[in-house]
């Protein structure tokens, strides 16, 4: 097995020598948040953002964090690479509890979990299903709760597609593990921010980079009909970059990877994600 570095509640080991209890509320209750923060030429990505948003979703679930330990490990992990490119998984538990209750005890450790893995960031086309959002109405929270996410993805995997986009009620939301663009009347396009959405960083990094060369992002509520006329649309998350869609494989649409706007919005993004 490749040895995966790790660190469980601040000791660092092989992935393999790590010991869990079955009692961790995120085994029985998914009771957990995380982060993924890429790194590329061993510089990592949008480092401060996603602390930030880290912090954001402990203190959504009143999970007690401490933030400078947690970035230090991160930093460890970083420092310890024998590879260019990758991300860093971190995780953060409200803890173990002995008696499987769904209202825990306020007396919980926080149980911290993380590592690093490598990643290409190699630009690759998706095909997607279109699918209704069945998730709950907090996914502006990095939860470890994904199983509608899983569920949706896997039949698409059934249709030979990479990816899904979601829609709650015909409003677009985002991808299952991405947020999505698209081009429509030659302008750049995407679902605004709300609490079924995860506010990507990668989003982020492209909606500024674009505004900083003055093109402008319409962020609003947009039916999933609407890609039918889409001339170009592609998803953004840290381990994928800019994914292209080449197809959705469940409406007629006209999608193209060469419309010009998408390739200069991709080379921004570029220069900018991978400075
Ligand atoms: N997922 N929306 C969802 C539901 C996601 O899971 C992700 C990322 C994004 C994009 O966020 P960001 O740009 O900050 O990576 C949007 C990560 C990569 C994952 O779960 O592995």
């Amino acid at each position: 097995m490749h040895q995966i570095k790790a660190v469980f509640n601040g000791n660092f080991d092989y992935i393999e020598n790590i010991k869990i209890s079955p009692f961790s509320r995120a085994y029985t209750f998914s009771d957990s948040v995380y982060e993924v923060i890429p790194f590329h030429n061993k510089k990592s990505i949008s480092y401060e953002k996603h602390i930030d948003r880290l912090q954001r979703s402990a203190d959504a679930l009143s999970i007690s964090l401490d933030i400078k330990k947690v970035s230090d490990e991160i930093n460890q992990l970083l420092s310890s690479l024998d590879f260019d490119n990758g991300y860093v998984y971190y995780q953060v538990t409200r803890g173990q509890d002995l008696i499987r209750s769904h209202m825990h005890s306020d007396q919980l450790e926080t149980e911290t979990f993380g590592y690093i893995t490598q990643c290409s960031f190699e630009t690759k086309k998706f095909n997607v299903m279109i699918c209704e959002d069945t998730r709950w109405c907090r996914c502006d929270i990095k939860s470890t709760s994904l199983l509608a996410n899983v569920m949706n993805m896997n039949n698409a995997k059934l249709q030979n597609c990479d990816e899904i986009i979601m829609h709650k009620q015909g409003t677009l939301t985002e991808g299952g593990a991405s947020n999505l663009f698209f081009i429509k009347d030659k302008n750049v396009c995407t679902p605004a921010l709300s609490n079924n959405i995860l506010p990507g960083i990668t989003r982020s990094i492209l909606i500024d980079a674009l505004q900083e060369k003055n093109i402008k992002v319409i962020e609003d509520n947009f039916n999933y009909l609407e890609l039918k006329t889409a001339t170009s649309a592609w998803l953004t998350s840290s381990t994928k970059g800019i994914a292209p869609i080449e197809n959705i494989v469940n409406i007629d649409n006209s999608l193209s990877i060469d419309d010009p706007l998408f390739v200069s919005c991709k080379e921004i993004f570029e220069s900018k994600f991978f400075s």
